[in-house]
């Protein structure tokens, strides 16, 4: 398995390019088996996630397409891929397969809405909680559908179609409103979703069906009306940039100190993030080009911080500002309050001298002058890059192991923070 090697101590300074949003992407995929035209989706960021998911919908019978390399792209230039999913072979989404990545789930709502019928292996444990997908069947029952748990899997059945309904989620779920979304497109009727999740990943997806033929109003707040359409045709997508990783690099740039523009990026995606970093002592200025991250002279100082829904602070970013914590002027208190088991970077973060407490929720970090590198690993991509963030203002060598995290979520990890002066490399144990 690959390492990553970091030697810490370089300010980051340059320019780095923002992919397509991961978890934009996913969903946009999935939404390809709703119609039996062609999804052309752009800025699609190369990743492990998007690999496997080709290959989960091609199971199900989707044909896909990736565009060749065109004249001036560079590693980091995001993929234009085809799909089509003529006809649908296969309703059936196995457990080897789904236990890979939690997102293939949502694959039972346009299997449900074309077909009438989807069995999809119920997800299973998860490093960060418990993940339960019960509000996603709620949903899928709230349009009429039959479900049952039988061998592991959930079997959704509505022979004769969906009908629109009332969802009224009593938490945000971003992968139930997606769920909800992709049901209700091809119901008969009209369904309201109300608490709706607001991330922009969700609008993203409407746009996405809305541009295929779908009549979805309300998507970016918390009440989505979605009056069902007869069938759904081809369209063209561009993913929005991530926000993710965006906030990722920009604490990067708080912890190393810097200069760097993170190019591509939007404000509006992270704003609550980006308000945070500046607190803590990051200059943040939207530019014409995206967003510029600079800290120079002065430390960090700890800023509180507490996860919620969009557009509060997001929770994928919880490890990253923690890691920028570490090293901070005072101690800082961070809630974790979408997931109840998203800490499991602070051991290795002590690994490399963080002083950090925890307290059910809470996480108490006290701000150390110096990190020293170690051999750390994490149990999920946000973790693993929390640790990178770390070692890159460590004295001395971290090798962060189980690489396949990261690349299951950030493209190009160490080509972007190598040409920003950081001193990493991927060690090929192959
Ligand atoms: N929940 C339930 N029942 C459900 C569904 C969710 O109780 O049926 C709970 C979850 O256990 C959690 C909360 O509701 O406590 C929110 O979960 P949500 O459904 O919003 O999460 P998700 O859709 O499974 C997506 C992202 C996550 C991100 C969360 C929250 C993708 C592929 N995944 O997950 O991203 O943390 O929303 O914003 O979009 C990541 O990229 O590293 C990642 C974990």
């Amino acid at each position: 398995m690959d390492q990553i090697r970091i030697v810490g101590g370089e300010a980051l300074n340059g320019a780095i390019p923002i992919s397509g949003a991961k978890n934009a992407a996913l969903p946009l995929m999935i939404a390809s088996l709703l119609t039996d035209e062609t999804l052309q989706l752009h800025n699609v960021p190369r990743l492990a996630d998007v690999a496997l998911l080709l290959r989960i919908l091609g199971n199900h019978g989707v044909d896909h397409g990736v565009a060749g390399k065109r004249p001036g792209q560079t590693p980091t230039t995001g993929q234009s891929i085809r799909l089509r999913a003529r006809d649908i072979i296969d309703t059936t989404a196995p457990y080897e397969l789904v236990s890979k990545m939690r997102a293939s789930f949502w694959v039972i709502a346009p299997l449900l809405a074309r077909m009438g019928e989807a069995r999809v292996s119920l997800p299973g444990g998860c490093a960060i909680g418990t993940r339960p997908v019960d509000l996603l069947l709620m949903a899928l029952e709230r349009l009429g559908a039959d479900i049952e748990i039988d061998g592991g899997y959930a079997v959704a059945r509505a022979p004769k179609g969906l009908r629109g309904g009332d969802i009224v989620f009593p938490k945000v779920t971003v992968g139930g409103t997606h769920t909800a979304l992709m049901a209700a497109v091809l119901a008969r009727g009209t369904t309201v979703i109300e608490n709706a999740a607001r991330e922009p990943e969700v609008v993203d997806l409407a746009d996405c069906l809305n541009a295929m033929g779908a009549r979805i109003s309300g998507a970016g707040s918390a009440r989505i009306v979605v009056d069902g359409v007869s069938r759904l045709g081809g369209a063209e997508h561009t993913v929005l940039p991530d926000r993710i990783e965006t906030g990722t690099y920009a604490m990067a740039v708080a912890m190393t100190g810097g200069d760097v523009l993170l190019s591509g990026a939007r404000p509006d995606l992270l704003q609550a993030a980006l308000d945070t970093l500046e607190q803590a002592g990051a200059e943040i200025t939207a530019t014409n080009e995206g967003i510029r991250v600079v800290r120079n002279g002065h430390g960090i100082s700890a800023v509180d911080v507490t996860t919620e829904p969009f557009p509060g602070f997001p929770t994928d970013l919880q490890a990253q500002f923690m890691a920028l914590m570490t090293k901070a002027r005072g101690t800082s208190r961070i809630r974790e309050t979408i997931f109840e088991n998203r800490f499991m970077h602070v051991q290795e973060l002590a690994r490399l001298g963080a002083r950090i407490r925890l307290d059910g929720d809470l996480a108490y970090v006290e701000g150390v002058r110096r990190l020293t590198g170690a051999p750390v690993m994490a149990t999920d991509l946000r973790a693993s890059v929390s640790l990178v963030i770390a070692a890159l203002a460590a004295d001395g060598e971290t090798t962060v192991n189980r690489v396949y995290h990261l690349d299951r979520g950030f493209e190009a990890l160490e080509h972007k923070l190598g040409q920003c002066g950081a001193r990493i490399e991927r060690i090929s144990q192959s």
